[in-house]
């Protein structure tokens, strides 16, 4: 059962929150299993964290479930998560078009072996029209591999430098069409955005709690939000606090 949250402290609300979801491997090492028992167990808790991201309103969920550096661990780790995606896409997708939920990915696709590409393309082309939450996945994203591949197509496309804006760049991202980020959420409690929406991140709120991505549930989410709630923006100008 789920407790009643007062909802009406959530004074404001970010319009699109972004997960770094980290802590699996610790989690599971805490319970003496292989780390891939964490990953399994950080997708169970990712129904819940969905419906309540719905439940208090908010428009835009991203998740960061693989980065380009993410390569770099051990194959049968890597090939085990693509395992937990082809099965969680199996699993979750019939419940999320349902919901109403739009599923968008952010990365590159090539990379992923042809099934798995062609599950999260059948995903987000069986999604497209709902609206009521725009889910999109980081798989096989990185920041600055992001940015890299935009300037690519920016010069393919024969841009003239004084057409360059900011506008165009963030049209030119994965993110394109997406607002951004106003809350980034990270689990564990690790300090850092390991390359994730550097760009669009430039003026989120950052939140970092120690709860560790697979316990991270609906309650959490609310004390995020909560948080948000509290702080003042300032995007480099002076507050709508200030007195006088
Ligand atoms: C996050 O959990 C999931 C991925 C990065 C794929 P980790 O696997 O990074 O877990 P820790 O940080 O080792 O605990
Ligand atoms: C960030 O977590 C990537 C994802 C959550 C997918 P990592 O565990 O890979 O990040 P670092 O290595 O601690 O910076
Ligand atoms: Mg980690």
């Amino acid at each position: 059962m789920s407790e009643p949250l007062n909802k009406s402290e959530l004074v404001k609300l970010p319009l699109h929150v972004a997960i770094i979801m980290d802590g699996n491997g610790r989690w599971a090492a805490a319970r003496g299993l292989p780390r891939l028992a964490g990953h399994r167990a950080g997708t169970e808790n990712l129904r819940e964290v969905i419906r309540a991201t719905v439940e208090f309103g908010v428009k835009y969920l991203t998740i960061y479930a693989f980065s380009t550096e993410n390569w770099g661990r051990p194959q049968e780790e890597i090939n085990g998560l693509m395992r937990i995606l082809e099965d969680v896409i199996d699993r979750e997708l019939e419940e999320l078009n349902r919901e109403g939920v739009q599923l968008r990915h952010i990365g590159h696709l090539e990379g992923l072996s042809s099934l798995l590409q062609e599950k999260v393309r059948h995903a987000i082309a069986l999604t497209k029209q709902n609206d009521r939450l725009v889910l999109s996945l980081a798989f096989n994203y990185g920041g600055r591999d992001e940015i890299t591949c935009a300037v690519r197509r920016i010069v393919e496309d024969g841009v003239k430098p004084s057409e360059i804006t900011q506008e165009l760049i963030a049209s030119y991202l994965f993110t394109s069409g997406l607002p951004d980020p106003d809350l980034i959420i990270r689990t564990s409690g690790e300090m850092r955005v390991s390359n994730f929406l550097i760009w669009q991140g430039a003026y989120a709120e950052l939140y970092v709690t120690d709860v560790l991505w697979p316990d991270f549930g609906r309650e959490d989410l609310f004390a995020a939000l909560k948080d948000y709630a509290t702080r003042d923006r300032r995007f480099g100008k002076l507050s709508d606090r200030r007195c006088g």
